[in-house]
């Protein structure tokens, strides 16, 4: 299925919490960014409740499920403590990650071909509560086709290679990366998976990852809460959106 509406535009909150907690403080508050966000056009929320609670805790995981009127994406490592407090909260989807301590963000994609026993038993239990599961991956069919196989809704597709070769002006391989997202989203939709992607997306790399038509959703972080310095969080979150309409000629 080829998708040829609206391209929805998912906000990460993460580091407004990074910012919040570098003082141990109670601001910036998470959820008014998440409500801000809303009133400027963001189509759902997403927050990575980290093992490490490095930026999102617990509490803002509550307060945003609850506080907000648009779908909350909870990002989170596909462990037996974060299956329980998925399951006690209900978030409209859940997006399963890889997670490293060491990490400073999400590397890579989720290995489901090489964990796909494992990784069926832990997303029925979310299926049955109606929650919509996503899987971050890279763009091979490997990982795409043992997504649809363990009973994903959603792949997610890992665009922060892409976004490096395109900082670094390697424009040749962006290009080819390019290429093989689009192919990655053609195979994941014609196995009946809905299509999302994301990672180091910036208002100069955004417009051809977002004319890939396949695509239903594109998750937006780090880029749109540092760009709120500078312009404020609801002008920074309307112009991403502009650059999407404008990539899917709407
Ligand atoms: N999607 C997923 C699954 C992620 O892990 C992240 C980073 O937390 C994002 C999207 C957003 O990436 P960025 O913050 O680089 O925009």
């Amino acid at each position: 299925m080829t998708y040829r509406g609206k391209l929805r535009l998912g906000v990460n909150i993460d580091h407004v919490a990074t910012v919040r907690n570098a003082r141990g403080s109670a601001w910036p508050d998470p959820l008014r960014a998440a409500i801000l966000a809303e009133a400027s056009g963001a189509d759902g929320i997403t927050a990575h409740l980290r093992e490490d609670r490095r930026h999102i805790r617990d509490a803002d995981m509550e307060a945003l499920r609850a506080g907000i009127g648009i779908p909350l994406n909870f990002e989170c490592a596909a462990t037996e403590e974060m299956q329980s407090i998925v399951l006690r909260l209900l978030p409209h989807a859940c997006c399963l990650v890889p997670e490293r301590r060491e990490e400073r963000t999400t590397e890579g994609g989720l290995d489901v071909a090489g964990d796909e026993a494992r990784l069926r038993a832990f997303v029925a239990p979310l299926r049955e509560a109606g929650i919509r599961v996503s899987m971050f991956i890279g763009h091979d069919p490997r990982q795409i086709e043992a997504s649809a196989r363990i009973g994903a809704a959603v792949v997610e597709l890992h665009t922060g290679h892409y976004s490096d070769l395109h900082a670094e002006g390697q424009q040749g391989e962006a290009e080819a990366e390019l290429t093989a997202l689009a192919r990655g989203a053609a195979r994941a939709a014609a196995l009946g998976l809905e299509v999302h992607a994301g990672h180091g997306l910036t208002y100069e790399n955004v417009e051809p990852v977002a004319a890939i038509p396949e695509l239903m959703e594109l998750n937006i972080g780090h880029f749109l809460i540092g760009e709120a310095i500078f312009r404020g969080l609801g002008p920074a979150i309307e112009e991403m959106r502009r650059r999407m309409d404008v990539a899917r000629g709407s």
